[in-house]
């Protein structure tokens, strides 16, 4: 189900190809997926997501003289060329503006960066809510890290790689992706405290537990995505205002119906979505910790209500995938990632992980949607070098 990456062999020799000589190195960073606590990050709250086994790769070299070059196997065959002094919002377009945000966002930080020559590659599918753009800005990170010596540890990275997608490329996410990207580990889900950045690993180990957890891509992302997301996130912020509290995640759920009660209409299922899916995140960890992992099921399926009939960020395909998962013998699904379209996650017993991929597809196909595409979430390593 997994496409096979471009060996670091491969990588290093297409980098030669381009600028000629060799790379310092290569680094990478994986797409992720979101367990549970979606759409509280930027609302200083929990999130529980997991690497992929998906990932973005970048063969780098140092450059002493300024100049930034860019190539992406998915980037149409060019060079882009920049220079760094000259980095500023709103002069790169397109793909490249995660890369170079990365590079700017550093130097911005005062830390000493300057040029380099960057090939990327990506198992990491775009559009379809799996971070691929935190991926390509932590495998940029991570690779400056080193090729400057900057010795910065994830967290601060993550911020960085935040500020370049908010920043420089005009996308007001929290910081969610760029941690999970950064800070998994291989067999656990990342236990995320959006305020602090505080983060612990949470074993997730679905072989023990004879059980998969099916990423179905949609392949739909509506138009709305990024003006909604922004509206949302106002609308959080407005609602804290309101009550008197710095972020939605300093409401306890035992104040949350007078809470509600004093709310603009528009407002209160907003708050009711963040204070239940903070609940829904510690509700998750306990579940793990006390190795009743299928028992996750019904709290995916219960975020997933969530986020259709309160935050309504879910849309037909995506609600079509959960129902049918969870008729076909998922334990639990929901979307996960910012919504409108995007991907589902279902945790499925394994022997039965064909037949809910096969009742996906199927009901996709009556309903005149393209048939998903489907991948496994092992979870994964965070960011580091390759070779
Ligand atoms: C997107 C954003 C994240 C987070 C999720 C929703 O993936 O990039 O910061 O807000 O949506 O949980």
């Amino acid at each position: 189900m997994n496409p096979r990456p471009a060996t670091p062999a491969e990588s290093a020799r297409t980098f030669t190809e381009l600028y000629g000589g060799h790379p310092d190195g290569i680094w990478y960073a994986p797409g992720r997926v979101n367990i549970i606590g979606e759409h509280t990050d930027y609302n200083d709250g929990f999130a529980l997501p997991m690497a992929l086994p998906r990932t973005t790769r970048v063969a780098a070299r140092r450059r002493d003289d300024g100049l930034l070059r860019l190539h992406s196997t998915r980037g149409g065959g060019r060079i882009t060329e920049l220079r760094v002094p000259d980095l500023a919002p709103g002069t790169v377009e397109g793909w490249a503006r995660y890369p170079a945000g990365t590079v700017w966002a550093l130097a911005e930080a005062g830390h000493p960066v300057g040029g380099a020559d960057l090939h990327i590659d990506s198992t990491v599918p775009t559009g379809a809510g799996l971070s691929s753009s935190a991926a390509l800005e932590c495998a940029v990170a991570v690779a400056y890290d080193a090729l400057y010596g900057l010795g910065l540890p994830g967290p601060e990275l993550a911020r960085t790689a935040q500020r370049a997608e908010n920043a420089f490329a005009g996308v007001p996410c929290g910081v969610m992706d760029q941690m999970a990207s950064l800070c998994c580990v291989e067999g656990a889900a990342l236990h995320l405290d959006s305020r602090t950045l505080e983060h612990r690993q949470v074993p997730f180990d679905l072989t023990a537990h004879d059980l998969t957890l099916l990423v179905l891509d949609t392949r739909v992302q509506h138009d709305l995505a990024d003006g909604a997301y922004a509206a949302l996130r106002a609308g959080c912020e407005r609602a804290a205002r309101l009550l008197g509290l710095p972020a939605l995640r300093d409401l306890p759920a035992d104040r949350l119906p007078e809470a509600l009660a004093g709310l603009p209409a528009g407002l209160a299922p907003l708050v009711r979505h963040v204070v239940t899916e903070n609940a829904r995140v510690a509700e998750a960890e306990a579940l793990l910790a006390a190795g009743d992992t299928r028992a996750l099921g019904p709290l995916l399926t219960a975020g997933h209500a969530s986020l259709r009939d309160d935050y309504r960020v879910s849309c037909a395909e995506t609600d079509l995938a959960v129902d049918t998962a969870v008729a076909a013998g998922a334990l639990g699904a929901r979307m996960t990632g910012g919504g409108f379209g995007g991907s589902v996650i279902a945790l499925t017993p394994a022997a039965l992980a064909r037949a809910v991929t096969e009742a996906v597809t199927t009901a996709f196909a009556r309903a005149g949607h393209r048939p998903p595409a489907v991948l496994e979430a092992v979870p994964s390593q965070g960011a580091g070098r390759l070779a």
